[in-house]
């Protein structure tokens, strides 16, 4: 392997080039390589200073993620950065891409720094449930203030380098090869006498003209907007150190502030969800170079909320859409709605009025199936019968182009029986859109039996072209995320006739992480919609024979309290507010629907709800899993971050099970099926879980088949 830095001297000018590809992090080597080169640079009598670039795509990315957790490896970052801000002689970072993290760290301790005039600079470490722990909340705020700095390291954002040109941030934006350009600015500025300068000297600006409160109303806000985050608020202690102490105390506040981050259970889930967020896009039988079809022209068919958003989607990546709808106002509603969606998008400066009129000029109305000829991609969104799905995919498949894929975006219904409507149903695919479409990140990308493997390469990069993170799931009712949501809600509904109260279900949920609790959750989505898809499944023989099973949800219904929407569902709500309240009617009901059924009631407490809601969803995860509908473990988790809420700090549910302890989770099962009675199988392991344990396997590390 060629050694990852490199040293060439011009012209009294010594280049430091780091090119470890992808994205030059910060691995041992590379610190190793940096570290030798500076001291080198440093100490030769005839360099009068020194220009730090990259190779490749990007300037420094940051640390190398892949090394955390494991044992420190010599020479450690902060021996880096010593020797480069402590070289007597000006050092400049060329910045060019992005400089993230420790990366930005590496360009704050050089004495300058140009950059190229789209490079971006940021910290992204609390995404990673971290702290820039390389003097990062010493130093930034040094050279952007404090608010801009607090800003940025609570958000991660990525800061555009040029917004900060001619400041002591970034001195200059050059154009061309920004290597180059570094090195002829470099030559000027010690021709005019350039010295080094130091940013730990200067003083934190603006920092006496702070409110009093200042970070205590930092406090009070994380608190609320990053809820059960342990990073913001060891990041807002940092800054506060950088304004009240002496550099060097403020550096030993944020070490040892970081080394509480990195050694967080937090951290190791959010860590663990940056790589599972990469990873899914990878699947094991299909070949990275697997060619994919160009995709121009979008039709959905179906111009209802879903069918609207799924519009919105490709209309906001720059994708020609051909909204279709066989009814005529329909299609008008469904246009106005999109239309009021972008509008209010730009009433509150999200959108300029020009990219509401280009976008609207993407999504173009149609009343005919004939409206989806050209398409490259059309996806079917209407009303969930298989009947009518089957009609429209016979329909797409004669008039359709013979390379167009067909995709329907069910939730419930079989896609190979979908497929088998088709002629071809190597070209159709399941693509499971979120509410809200245009909202949520998640697309599962359903498989079917016969689904060509360019068909999917195709749908794993369109998912990246309109910002969504795809998982690839196989063809099972609910497919991964609704399937786990099943034993979640029946349990939330069984406690509620053992005697749990609703608002202490909601309130464990909540406390653990999810924006809310499972049955807030119901009232949101609409009682009425689960019940009907239970009287159907119940129809079909779908559901056990278990009298309780949805008793109270299907209760509820039936007298008209769907929810939000009528002003009553399991809470109570009042006109235009959404807070829920308890509903003595409701206690009632359940205490009369629980002695109808012979439920015995009792008091429950937190620990049985969270695990009675939590245990059989990740039971269910191992079902799986095991039958290979999910690829990875942490494929799982993607969905249930992105699809569901679930904290990504946990890690997801299946890093959370890992945590936890499979085994704590395999007894607790046991020990639920030997009290509450396992008639229905609703507590049985999963065979997965039991061999895992027996095995001591790591769940990360497991693969189906
Ligand atoms: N460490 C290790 N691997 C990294 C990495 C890092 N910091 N950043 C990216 N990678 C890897 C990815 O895992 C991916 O690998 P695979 O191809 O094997 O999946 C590859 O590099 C390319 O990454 P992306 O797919 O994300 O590429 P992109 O072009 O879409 O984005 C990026 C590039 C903006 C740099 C993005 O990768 C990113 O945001 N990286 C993380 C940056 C970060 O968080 N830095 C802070 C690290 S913590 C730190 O620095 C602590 C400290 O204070 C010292």
């Amino acid at each position: 392997m060629t050694h990852p830095v490199d040293l060439q001297t011009r012209d009294a000018i010594a280049v430091i080039t780091v090119d470890s590809p992808p994205v030059n992090a910060l691995s041992q080597p590379v610190r190793a390589g940096l570290l030798a080169c500076v001291r080198q640079a440093a100490a030769d009598a005839e360099v009068r200073g020194i220009v730090l670039r990259c190779a490749g795509r990007t300037f420094i990315a940051g640390a190398d993620i892949s090394e955390f957790g494991k044992p420190p490896a010599e020479p450690a970052l902060t021996e880096v950065l010593e020797a480069i801000e402590q070289a007597d002689k000006p050092v400049v970072a060329a910045i060019h891409g992005t400089a993230l993290g420790g990366g930005l760290e590496v360009a704050l301790c050089c004495s300058h720094r140009v950059a190229a005039s789209d490079a971006r600079i940021g910290l992204p470490e609390v995404k990673l449930g971290l702290l820039p722990g390389a003097g990062g909340t010493q130093r930034l705020p040094r050279v952007i203030g404090v608010p801009a700095a607090l800003e940025a390291m609570l958000t991660g954002r990525m800061l555009a380098a040029a917004e900060f040109a001619g400041t002591p941030a970034i001195e200059a934006i050059l154009e061309g090869d920004i290597g180059e350009a570094a090195v002829e600015w470099l030559a000027r500025a010690l021709d005019a006498g350039l010295a080094p300068r130091r940013l730990r000297d200067l003083p934190v600006p603006g920092a006496k003209d702070l409110p009093p409160d200042f970070f205590d109303t930092a406090r009070k806000r994380v608190a609320r907007d990053m809820r059960g985050q342990f990073a913001p608020r060891q990041i807002i202690a940092c800054i506060e150190a950088a304004v009240t102490l002496p550099f060097d105390e403020g550096l030993k506040v944020e070490r040892d502030r970081f080394i509480e981050c990195m050694d967080s259970p937090q951290s190791a889930g959010l860590r663990h969800m940056f790589f599972a967020e990469r990873q899914t896009a990878k699947i094991p039988d299909i070949a990275a170079e697997t060619p994919t079809r160009p995709i121009r022209a979008v039709a959905v068919i179906g111009a209802g909320t879903m069918g609207g958003g799924i519009a919105m989607c490709f209309a906001n990546a720059g994708l020609a859409v051909t909204l279709i709808d066989t009814g005529e106002e329909a299609l008008q509603r469904g246009l106005e709605t999109i239309r009021g969606n972008y509008q209010r998008s730009a009433a509150k400066g999200r959108l300029s009025e020009q990219d509401v009129t280009t976008r609207m000029g993407l999504i173009r109305g149609a009343t005919q199936m004939t409206g989806a000829a050209q398409a490259d991609l059309v996806i079917e969104a209407v009303f969930e019968d298989m009947a009518l799905k089957q009609k429209i995919f016979r329909e797409l498949g004669e008039l359709c182009r013979g390379d167009a894929i067909l995709a329907t975006n069910t939730s419930t219904l079989d896609v190979d029986e979908i497929a088998a409507a088709t002629v071809d149903p190597s070209r159709v695919l399941g693509l499971h859109f979120f509410s809200p479409a245009n909202v949520m990140r998640l697309l599962e990308i359903v498989r079917g039996r016969d689904t060509g493997p360019d068909v999917l390469a195709t749908c794993l990069r369109l998912a990246k072209t309109i910002s969504k993170i795809g998982v690839v799931s196989g063809v099972c009712y609910g497919f991964i995320g609704n399937r786990m949501l099943e034993g979640y809600g029946r349990e939330a509904g069984l406690m509620l006739l053992e005697g749990a109260a609703p608002e202490d279900i909601d309130r464990v949920i909540f406390e653990f992480g999810l924006p809310m609790g499972p049955l807030a959750m119901g009232d949101l989505a609409g009682n009425d919609v689960g019940a009907r898809v239970r009287a159907q499944r119940r129809a079909a023989g779908r559901l056990p024979a278990d009298p309780r099973y949805g008793a109270v949800h299907d209760r509820l219904a039936a007298l008209g309290r769907h929810g939000q929407k009528t002003g009553k569902g399991i809470y109570a709500y009042a006109p235009g507010n959404r807070q829920p309240q308890t509903d003595p009617e409701v206690t009632a009901l359940i205490t009369e629907l629980a002695a109808d059924l012979g439920v015995a009631r009792r008091r429950i407490d937190d620990r049985e709800i969270l695990e009675r809601c939590l245990y059989p969803l990740v039971n269910e995860g191992l079902r799986i899993l095991e039958e290979g509908i999910a690829l990875r473990a942490s494929d799982i988790d993607v969905v249930w971050v992105y699809g569901y809420g679930f904290p990504a700090w946990r890690g997801g549910p299946m890093h959370w099970a890992e945590h936890v302890g499979l085994e704590k989770i395999l007894d607790a099962l046991r020990h639920y099926a030997k009290t509450l009675g396992n008639d229905y199988g609703y507590w049985t392991p999963a065979p997965l879980l039991e061999r895992l344990v027996a095995d001591n396997t790591r769940l990360a590390d497991y693969r189906p088949g």
